[in-house]
């Protein structure tokens, strides 16, 4: 448990206040009578903060040379989180007709949205054609084809990257690493495909390519498969400025950068991060003779995962004997794996703390999991808390940003949980708690 709300874990304005933990000024304890719980507590601050920061440093490190940072609307969003974005000088990476529809929702400027995705529907490709948006990454040879089509038959003449797979082991939960061979996404440096894609490309006067992408994976923490990822796709400018004589001016080297969940992760800060990529793209294009690429990113993770905090309700605990003798204490919250399935499916690890108020009482080995018919709906496999803990006492888990609201789901007809902003003391609903009228809103009924 981090008595000491670790700032590498915690967002920013968490603090204790008589014992009760305060975010963006308000007490969880407030927050929770009034919202109730499980909630996600946003810390607009935070993710204001963290996002100008990866800007900032973009911009400081490749100075001319800086592309956009693209926030990976995928980890989490909303209306009000896009307009956030806007403000904050960002592009938004979207990666389905539905992120794209709320950026349409708030006329986020198209110049920089950048449209993902491995198996773009046409009716998506033709939703972001309409929109104008800035760039399409390009990720099969169909799709170059179905992309240079629309585009043809509107009159446009789209920008495009394509998505290469460099071929890079990223050290991170094999579900969530992306760019090694054995992936459906983009197209494969070593076995050709990449070359030919860049050749189909170029034979549509629709498509203007203008670069190369590579996202090698999520929760890095190593700079090494930033390295060799940049390293490949400069090599891929170098052959086409050998083959067609000019350069392809731009790279989006992807997302992918680690946060801390619990006291031992240590992430590189996004100075440092930008820092090591500038160096990296500049001495590959110092090696194989190349201008400077203007170079993007797209953080989703670093930048919403530390700001969010979700607030659970005790409701029930229970000593259960082990085999071995000793005893295990099980801690019933009243969300769990349809609020964050991450621990479920990624082993992902947490921590957390005691909200409503502080206790002095012996710490004990602890397991919390949540409410739904499933032994493996666990929030924590294994934290000391204290042993005072009862039914009606709160607990916050942090750093639940990234990819917790996002990939909630109505399991066990749980309705998902609101998100709450907080600022200076005030507190507001982003994004409300669903209903059961929501859930059987979606049938339809014969008679
Ligand atoms: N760009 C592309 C093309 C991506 O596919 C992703 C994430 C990102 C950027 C943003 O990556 P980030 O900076 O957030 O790591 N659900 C998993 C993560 C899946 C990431 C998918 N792509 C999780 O909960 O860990």
């Amino acid at each position: 448990m981090s008595h000491d709300l670790n700032p590498k874990i915690w967002s920013k304005t968490s603090r204790r206040n008589n014992g009760v933990l305060t975010i963006g000024g308000c007490s969880t304890k407030d927050l929770a009578e009034k919202f109730e719980t499980p909630a996600f507590i946003l810390d607009e601050s935070d993710f204001k903060d963290r996002a100008i920061q990866w800007r900032e440093s973009l911009e400081r490190h490749f100075g001319d040379h800086a592309g956009t940072v693209y926030y990976a609307a995928k980890a989490f969003i909303s209306k009000e989180v896009t307009r956030w974005v806007e403000a904050a000088g960002l592009g938004l990476d979207v990666c389905t007709g539905g992120e794209l529809a709320v950026a349409i929702a708030t006329d986020f400027p198209p110049s920089r949205i950048e449209v993902h995705g491995n198996n773009k529907s046409e009716k998506e490709i033709t939703e972001a054609i309409d929109y104008r948006v800035g760039t399409i990454v390009l990720d099969s040879l169909q799709e170059i084809d179905r992309v240079a089509r629309i585009a043809h038959a509107k009159g446009v003449v789209q920008k495009v990257l394509l998505r290469l797979t460099p071929g890079v082991e990223a050290h991170t939960h094999e579900a969530i690493s992306t760019a090694h061979e054995d992936v459906k996404f983009g197209f494969s440096i070593a076995s050709g495909a990449a070359w030919d894609a860049v050749l189909a490309t170029t034979r549509h006067e629709s498509l203007l390519l203008k670069g190369f992408h590579a996202h090698i994976g999520s929760q890095i923490f190593s700079s090494e498969g930033f390295s060799k990822a940049t390293h490949r796709l400069v090599e891929m400018l170098a052959r086409f400025k050998s083959e067609f004589g000019t350069e392809l001016p731009e790279l989006d080297l992807g997302g992918g950068y680690g946060i801390a969940y619990v006291d031992g992760d240590d992430p590189i800060s996004p100075d440092l991060a930008m820092q090591n990529l500038s160096k990296y793209v500049r001495q590959a294009c110092a090696e194989m003779n190349l201008e400077i690429p203007k170079t993007s990113i797209e953080p989703g993770r670093a930048i919403v995962g530390p700001s969010m905090t979700t607030l659970y309700e005790v409701g029930t605990t229970k000593e259960v004997r082990l085999e071995d003798g000793t005893s295990r204490w099980y801690i019933s919250v009243d969300g769990g794996m349809s609020d964050n399935i991450r621990p479920g499916l990624y082993d992902a690890e947490y921590s957390i703390a005691l909200a409503n108020r502080e206790s002095r009482a012996e710490p004990r080995r602890s397991r919390i999991v949540g409410k739904h018919c499933e032994t493996g709906d666990i929030v924590i496999k294994d934290v000391e808390l204290p042993s005072d803990i009862v039914p009606g006492d709160l607990l916050a888990v942090p750093s639940t940003g990234a990819y917790g609201r996002s990939m909630a789901s109505n399991y066990n007809h749980m309705v998902r949980p609101p998100v709450i902003s907080v600022h200076n003391k005030e507190a507001r609903i982003m994004v409300r708690r669903e209903t059961y009228a929501d859930l059987l809103a979606l049938e339809i009924d014969d008679e």
